[in-house]
């Protein structure tokens, strides 16, 4: 299996926490497909929701994860909605182990309700988190390794994920 570490999970599940501390356990690079994607179309993700639309930023998401992924010893954190095509959960499954990070609602809630950076948040934040939480269920679930965040450290997270990696493959 190629050496990549793929974060997976709605938004605010801590994939951007978990990964840099994942990148400083293993010295691997860091990626976060958001912000590849950013700085390789040069445009931000509200820009592209607005002026594009969803159906055009998935196609970049795509193109994004297919070219992040040709490469190997990263920790690549991708946002929360690459799982939804087929053809994205099958380049990550081919790529590397991937890590689905869970957290409920209220938790999502807390950890997103400062940013207003996320187009599929606007309007009313408790109601749009739940309308997500219900939609994507089932998403994640092709991942290698479950992971529930709720209530733990970072240092928590990473040390039950330690555990989980070494199960299955001898990188770190
Ligand atoms: C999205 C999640 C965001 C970003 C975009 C769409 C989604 O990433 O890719 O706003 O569909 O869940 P994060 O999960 O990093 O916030």
């Amino acid at each position: 299996m190629k050496k990549n570490l793929i974060l997976i999970g709605l938004m605010g599940t801590g994939k951007t926490t978990v990964g840099q501390a994942l990148a400083n356990l293993t010295n691997w690079r860091q990626v976060d497909c958001d912000q590849w994607l950013i700085q390789n179309y040069g445009m931000s993700i509200p820009f592209i929701f607005k002026e594009y639309g969803e159906e055009k930023f998935r196609q970049m998401e795509t193109e994004s994860l297919k070219t992040i992924l040709q490469d190997d010893c990263q920790v690549v954190m991708t946002g929360g909605g690459a799982p939804l095509r087929e053809e994205n959960r099958r380049i990550m499954v081919e790529n590397g182990l991937v890590i689905a990070l869970q957290a409920d609602a209220n938790t999502i809630i807390e950890r997103v309700k400062l940013d207003r950076n996320r187009p599929l948040l606007e309007g009313n934040l408790v109601e749009r988190v739940n309308t997500l939480v219900e939609e994507r269920k089932g998403v994640y679930d092709f991942a290698q390794i479950q992971i529930q965040t709720d209530g733990k450290t970072v240092e928590e997270i990473v040390s039950e994920l330690k555990g989980e990696i070494n199960k299955r493959v001898s990188w770190i």
